[in-house]
């Protein structure tokens, strides 16, 4: 047996071998027991011929194992680049390609204030008005003097309302929001300022003390009673069907002259009478009125050049009304038994 004859042939084997186990066969049949290399070993006789063999078994098995390396480090990266993720690929990508079904996500929902929030907007800039933000923590400037609460006004105490300094209070309603509006920009003005508003109310099925309310304000060179009633009686039936109608009751508030409260007819029983509208046929939808002239003076207008209209009410009761909801408790408790219902 050629000693050189045999290891060129078993190096070219092993050059050949594309796999791991393409190389363990060549390993086999060049180096196992059987290996015509291994048996004329055992044969050996004469010290030059069985140099000759030893030398070139090492030069096989060296050669081997440095194709076992070369193929191993070929398969990790093989593997590491095929098993790669590309997290910015969406999921149902990755999913085909892994050849895997994609798990049906649970989609979350909006609250209910916040969709009857966003259907209030969406009205309001039908109509042409602007969304402004208002703030939380307003002074007792805004929150009470602008707006004509005398100083006695039994909300300004402290038993009342949230106070966070001696001069600064959770706003206790959204219509602070008016004055900076109209501190902000001269007439035509029409916004409507959606947000929070905090009472030291003791919590029960009607009262939280902490509640969203919608707020518009409009002033222009002469609106009337009418302009008012006609806005309202298109926001309710944009709120609760076409079929609503709108009736005022006179009221008092200290920043509106004449003030309103309007009533909608129940879109629960259509205005017949039910338990909702407790057999009236009509529910109380917060407040309105004719913006005091007292209101321009504080902002240095002149009052005999304007006239403005203004109203609030709460989002809450809208989303009650609108959708069924019992209480002011379960917007607030984020129970998401009852959160994923809408
Ligand atoms: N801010 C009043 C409240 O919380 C509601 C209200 C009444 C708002 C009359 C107005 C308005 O803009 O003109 O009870």
């Amino acid at each position: 047996m050629d000693a050189q004859a045999l290891q060129d042939e078993a190096l070219a084997a092993v050059a050949a071998a594309e796999t791991p186990a393409e190389l363990d066969e060549a390993r086999v049949r060049y180096l196992g027991r059987k290996s015509d290399l291994k048996l004329a070993l055992r044969d050996v006789r004469d010290r030059e011929s069985g140099m000759a063999l030893n030398a070139a078994r090492m030069a096989i098995e060296q050669a081997v194992e440095e194709k076992q390396d070369r193929l191993e480090r070929a398969e990790l990266d093989a593997r590491l680049s095929s098993e790669r993720v590309d997290v910015t690929l969406p999921a149902e990508l990755i999913a085909r390609a892994q050849g895997r079904p994609l798990r049906p996500r649970r989609r979350g929902s909006l609250h209910p204030s916040t969709q009857v929030r966003r259907d209030v907007e969406d009205i309001f800039l039908g109509l042409g008005y602007e969304v402004v933000d208002g703030r939380e923590v307003e002074t007792t400037r805004y929150n009470f003097d602008a707006l004509g609460f005398p100083s006695w006004h039994p909300s300004r105490s402290p038993r009342a309302s949230l106070y966070v300094g001696d001069d600064t209070v959770l706003r206790t309603e959204t219509s602070p929001a008016q004055i900076h509006k109209m501190e902000a920009q001269k007439p035509p003005i029409y916004m409507v300022s959606i947000g929070r508003v905090y009472r030291r109310d003791t919590i029960d099925a009607t009262h939280y003390p902490i509640f969203h309310q919608f707020e518009g304000l409009a002033i222009d060179k002469g609106l009337t009673m009418a302009d008012l009633k006609g806005t309202l009686l298109y926001v309710m039936r944009a709120l609760y069907g076409p079929e609503r109608d709108v009736r005022f009751r006179t009221h008092y508030f200290p920043f509106t002259e004449p003030s309103m409260e309007p009533d909608v007819s129940c879109p629960i029983c259509g205005g017949a009478g039910c338990r909702t509208c407790k057999f009236s046929g009509w529910l109380e939808m917060g407040g309105s009125g004719m913006v005091d002239p007292y209101l321009y003076e504080f902002v240095g207008w002149d009052p005999d050049e304007y006239t403005g209209f203004a109203f609030g009410m709460g989002i809450e009761r809208t989303a009650q009304l609108r959708m069924g909801i019992p209480g002011i408790r379960p917007f607030w408790e984020n129970d998401l038994r009852f959160l994923r219902q809408f």
